[in-house]
């Protein structure tokens, strides 16, 4: 393993049977508060960025917005959220999704995403890979292409990565760790 993957690793913390019985969550707090980690990171994520050639970023509420926003920065192009249902004040794209127990939606305002544009999408963490596959599919109703799925960590043995495979039809998926 790499220095920095071995880095990214260390900062991640599991926390047991968390947000329920038999779980166990990835805690990335811990980096977030390790500025030598959190900008490893970043530079990481801003280089996928930038071989994807992605003029957007689009961050995943909420863990996806704090590793994305900077990332964009770094980058030098936009920063979209695709925010849970009900939170965008503008005219929306909405997708809707299944969760383990029921349904989630999420959101985004139709004028961020637009012909012509090419997005990487960041979160971080794949598990299902419900959450990523609604992302993608609002992203191209919107009528923009997706570069890419960024994520910091991929839990192979929930087999998100095969269930993106359709979705993402070519599309690079780039984990930085998988577990
Ligand atoms: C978590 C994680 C990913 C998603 C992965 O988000 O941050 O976004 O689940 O799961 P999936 O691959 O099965 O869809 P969650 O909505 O639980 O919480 P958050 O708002 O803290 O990001
Ligand atoms: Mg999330």
């Amino acid at each position: 393993m790499t220095d920095i993957k071995e880095l990214l690793l260390s900062r991640i913390r599991d926390v047991a049977d968390y947000p329920e019985p038999g779980v166990m969550f990835k805690d990335i707090t811990p980096l977030l508060a390790d500025p030598a980690a959190f900008t490893a990171l970043t530079d990481a994520l801003a280089e996928i960025a930038a071989h994807t050639d992605a003029t957007k970023i689009v961050g995943l509420e909420a863990r996806g917005f704090i590793l994305g926003a900077p990332v964009a920065v770094r980058a030098g192009i936009g920063f979209i959220p695709v925010r849970k249902a009900g939170k965008l004040p503008g005219a929306t794209l909405s997708q809707a999704y299944d969760l383990e127990y029921g349904s989630a939606e999420i959101e985004v305002h139709a004028e961020d995403l637009t012909a012509g544009d090419r997005v990487l999408v960041i979160d971080d963490v794949l598990a299902t890979g419900g959450t990523a596959e609604a992302s993608i599919e609002l992203i191209r109703r919107a009528g923009a292409e997706v570069a890419g799925l960024a994520i910091l960590m991929e839990l192979g043995f929930l087999g998100g990565r095969a269930r993106l495979e359709p979705s993402l039809a070519g599309a690079p998926l780039e984990a930085l760790l998988v577990v």
